[in-house]
C-alpha cells in the first residue's frame, strides 16, 4: 500500500517520540533491518530518545546495520567534526550496536574519492538495501546533501555544499578554513531505494522548505519534493514546520481519523 504520510506533531520531543516509536517497530519487524541514517541537530533528540529505549531494553541494534546518508570530503574518521565521530558521540557508542555494521561514505586515506559512491553503492545493495531511512531536511530542501538542482536519478557522488549549507554548518565548526565545502552524499536515486522513508523537520527555520517539499510540485530546485515519489514516506514535523503548509488542517484531520480506525481495530470483540 502506498502513502504520503503528513504527521504533524506539538515539538521536537513529540517528534523524537514518534520517530523512535517508527523505528522500535521496525526493529521488532525486522531486527536485522539496515538502517539509513542522518546527521545535523535534527535528530538529536532522535537518537536520545533510541538510546534511553535500548537502556531500558525496549529496543536493540544488536543486528541492524547502518548507512549514513554522507560525510565530508577532506575530514578523517577521527576528527571530532566528522560525521562519522558525530554518530559515535550522539548513537554508536551509546547503544548495542556491533560498529563494524556501521557504514558511512567516507574517503579513505589514499582512496579516489570517485571511487567511494559505487562502493558505498555495492555495500548497501550486499546488505539486501535500506529497510528505513531517516531523513532531515536543509532550508534550501536538500536532503543527505543534494543541493537543489541535484539530478533526481543520482547516485552516491561528491558533490559541492551550496554557501548556505555551509553558513548553516558553520555553528560546528571552531575553525571556518578547517570547514569541508564538499562532502559524499547519497544520490536521490539512492535514498529513493529505501523501503520506507521518514522525514524528520523541526522549527520554523523549515517551513517554507517543508511546504515546497510536501505541497509543491516535484522539482530539482527543492530536492526533498521528490519523496512525493517515494511509495513510503512520512513527514513528521513540529507544529513550526509545518506553519506554512496551506492543507494544515487537513492533515490533523486525517490523523484524527486514523487514531479513531487504529481504536476501532483494537476494540474488543
Ligand atoms: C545530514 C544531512 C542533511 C541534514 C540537513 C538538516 O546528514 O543529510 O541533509 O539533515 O542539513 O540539518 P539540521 O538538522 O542540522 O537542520
Amino acid at each position: 500500500m502506498s502513502s504520503v504520510d503528513v504527521i504533524i506533531l506539538k515539538d521536537i520531543e513529540d517528534v523524537a517520540m514518534q520517530g523512535a516509536r517508527m523505528l522500535r517497530h521496525q526493529l521488532r519487524k525486522k531486527s536485522d533491518s539496515v538502517l539509513g541514517l542522518a546527521t545535523g541537530s535534527t535528530p538529536l533528540a532522535l537518537y536520545e530518545q533510541l538510546i534511553q529505549e535500548c537502556a531500558n531494553g525496549r529496543l536493540s541494534f544488536r543486528c541492524a546495520s547502518t548507512f549514513n546518508l554522507d560525510e565530508y570530503l577532506g575530514l578523517q574518521p577521527g576528527d571530532a567534526q566528522s560525521y562519522r565521530s558525530y554518530m559515535q558521540r550522539y548513537l554508536f557508542d551509546k547503544v548495542d550496536i556491533d560498529i563494524a555494521n556501521t557504514y558511512l561514505p567516507g574517503c579513505g586515506d589514499g582512496e579516489d574519492p570517485k571511487d567511494v559512491g559505487p562502493r558505498y553503492e555495492a555495500l548497501i545493495r550486499s546488505k539486501g538495501g535500506i529497510d528505513f531511512q531517516i531523513l532531515g531536511i536543509g532550508q534550501n530542501g536538500h536532503i543527505g546533501f543534494n543541493e537543489p538542482t541535484s539530478s533526481l536519478s543520482s547516485r552516491t557522488r561528491i558533490k559541492t555544499l551550496t554557501r548556505e549549507t555551509v553558513a548553516a554548518n558553520r555553528r560546528f565548526f571552531t575553525d571556518a578554513t578547517s570547514q569541508p565545502q564538499l562532502a559524499i552524499t547519497m544520490g536521490i536515486a539512492t535514498i529513493l531505494e529505501a523501503a520506507r522513508v521518514v522525514l524528520l523537520a523541526t522549527g520554523e527555520e523549515k517551513a517554507e522548505a517543508i511546504r515546497a517539499s510536501v505541497e509543491g510540485p516535484v522539482s530539482a530546485m527543492w530536492p526533498a519534493s521528490v519523496l512525493q515519489l517515494h511509495p513510503q514516506v512520512t513527514f513528521l514535523m513540529d507544529e513550526a514546520a509545518a506553519s506554512s503548509l496551506t492543507l494544515r488542517d487537513y492533515y490533523h484531520w486525517v490523523a484524527e481519523q486514523n487514531r479513531r480506525l487504529a481504536d476501532v481495530r483494537t476494540a474488543p470483540g
